[in-house]
């Protein structure tokens, strides 16, 4: 098939969290069986100069209808292979920016009109490149308007979408470009668009549902998540919208899957030792070498929790914090946080830190290279998220025979198979379900108390968890099915 895949991110280029890691890994599977995908994203020059990257070719002026006129962008391609390029839309007004979304915690205010142009651009893209995709992937709200882009009188007829359908996976229903209605203007669409079987909400635009409403079909990032945003308590106030198409059979919950080469504890160049199931000496190096970078004291002896984490209220940092602030008076542990986002946040985390230096270690900021430090050297990976539609950390953690701790909430519970010493051949971490902080702390208590009596036992959920196979060979070909069914 043709593939256009759609996205605001991608690692290497640019990340804030899992969508770049998909938008790497999966469009490179789909291309190695045999599909040609193109990719299309900003060129954020900011995060991605640094990078240097190679142009196979630069298009001569895109022109992008945009707010009654005509902007012009140009087009960057980066070809990884003969079946997988990279398109850059290089737009300084909208994409030269310090962070993707926002900076400091606060959000750009034209955010809605930057990804409208996106997703305007990336219909030209195709135009001006001759592309004739069989599908239209798009994700999250940055760029679902481009299922409703499909749809509309701008480009049904237009011959290159002539065998077109579209597919939008929600990687994060939290977020959904929820914006004035007057940002109509910019997308070049009428009215009729705005009524509540597309773009409307509650009187304003939201580009995610209009996404959700128009799409062939859409996917959840694992089969939990799927059902969960069905209801009230995970569906944002989109639950009936989806309820909706999930009632048409346009719902599926897919699984993401991880980069095995790029998260692989016995070839990662960024630790200071490696490791792999048979032979795990390597990781107590690991585990030393994070507690000097995070100024706690070198014990092998206490049990050491990480997270790598964007500070955010669906993380679940608040009840974290709010553990911590009775675990750390009196448990003999130690944690190292990484993470970056909120303020608020931030400075609950760095006045725990300045209280306990010795047992928790914060380092505030976005850095790859410790993420997979983190990975390798804790004992216990937290993840007590609010809502976790697939997450990937906790799939690395086990590839790093780190045994996550996570609520048992989407991708999280279709993932990670809780302690019982009744069943260690299959355990492979440490399960709560009740979001407060005395349900994280008990659980933290529980496992720190496994780790010291126990040892046996997490080495056996250890090998659990690193013989796991979370590779995409597993997962890609359903999206090929999703595609297959988005023509049905
Ligand atoms: P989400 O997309 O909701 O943030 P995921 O678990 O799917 O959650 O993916 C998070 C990704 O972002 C992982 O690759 C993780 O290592 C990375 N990440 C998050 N915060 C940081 C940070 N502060 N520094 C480096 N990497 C981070
Ligand atoms: C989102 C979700 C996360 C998921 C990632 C990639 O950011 O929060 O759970 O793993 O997207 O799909």
């Amino acid at each position: 098939m043709n593939i256009v895949w759609i996205t605001s991110e991608s690692h290497p280029y640019a990340k804030t969290g899992g969508l770049a890691d998909v938008s790497l890994s999966l469009p490179a599977a789909l291309a190695t069986r045999g599909h040609k995908v193109s990719v299309i994203m900003p060129y954020y020059p900011r995060q991605m100069a640094k990078l240097k990257l190679k142009f196979h070719s630069r298009t001569e002026m895109l022109g992008v209808p945009f707010g009654g006129q005509t902007e012009w962008a140009q087009i960057l391609e980066h070809r990884l292979d003969k079946n997988l390029s990279y398109y850059f839309i290089e737009f300084n007004r909208f994409f030269d920016r310090d962070g993707l979304y926002d900076w400091d915690g606060v959000a750009y205010p034209d955010n809605g009109e930057r990804y409208i142009f996106l997703s305007r651009a990336a219909m030209q893209t195709i135009l001006k490149l001759k592309l004739k995709p069989d599908i239209i992937h798009t994700n999250d709200w940055h760029t679902a308007l481009n299922n409703v882009y499909l749809k509309s009188g701008l480009y049904r007829n237009a011959p290159n979408f002539a065998n077109c359908r579209s597919v939008l996976t929600i990687h994060n229903l939290g977020y959904q470009g929820v914006i004035d209605k007057s940002n109509l203007f910019w997308t070049g669409l009428g009215w009729e668009y705005y009524n509540f079987l597309c773009l409307e909400f509650f009187d304003q635009i939201n580009l995610l549902k209009g996404g959700i409403m128009t799409a062939d079909m859409i996917n959840a990032v694992s089969p939990t998540n799927a059902e969960e945003i069905l209801s009230s308590g995970y569906g944002f106030n989109l639950e009936s919208s989806l309820q909706h198409r999930a009632a048409q059979g346009k719902l599926r919950g897919i699984l993401n899957g991880i980069n095995i080469k790029e998260w692989d504890p016995a070839h990662d160049n960024r630790l200071p030792a490696t490791f792999s199931a048979e032979d795990l000496s390597g990781k107590a190096v690991c585990k030393a070498e994070l507690q000097k970078q995070f100024s706690l004291p070198v014990r092998p002896d206490v049990p050491l929790f990480g997270a790598v984490t964007r500070l955010a209220h669906q993380k679940g940092i608040d009840v974290i914090c709010e553990s911590l602030e009775d675990l750390l008076i009196h448990d003999d542990i130690q944690v190292a946080i990484l993470g970056s986002g909120e303020n608020g946040m931030r400075d609950w985390l760095n006045s725990l830190a300045a209280r306990f230096p010795n047992k928790l270690g914060v380092y505030i900021g976005y850095d790859d290279s410790l993420a997979h430090q983190v990975e390798a050297g804790s004992d216990i990976f937290l993840m007590p998220s609010r809502y976790e539609p697939c997450g990937l950390n906790q799939m690395y953690s086990m590839r790093y025979g780190t045994l996550p701790l996570v609520r048992a909430t989407g991708g999280l519970a279709d993932t990670v198979i809780n302690y019982d010493p009744a069943s260690l051949d299959i355990s492979t971490g440490f399960v709560f379900y009740d979001l407060y902080a005395g349900a994280l702390s008990g659980t933290m208590r529980w496992a720190a108390a496994t780790c010291r009596k126990h040892p046996d036992h997490i080495r056996a959920m250890q090998l659990n968890g690193m013989s796991k196979d979370f590779s995409w060979d597993h997962t890609a070909a359903e999206y090929e099915r999703l595609y297959e069914d988005a023509h049905r």
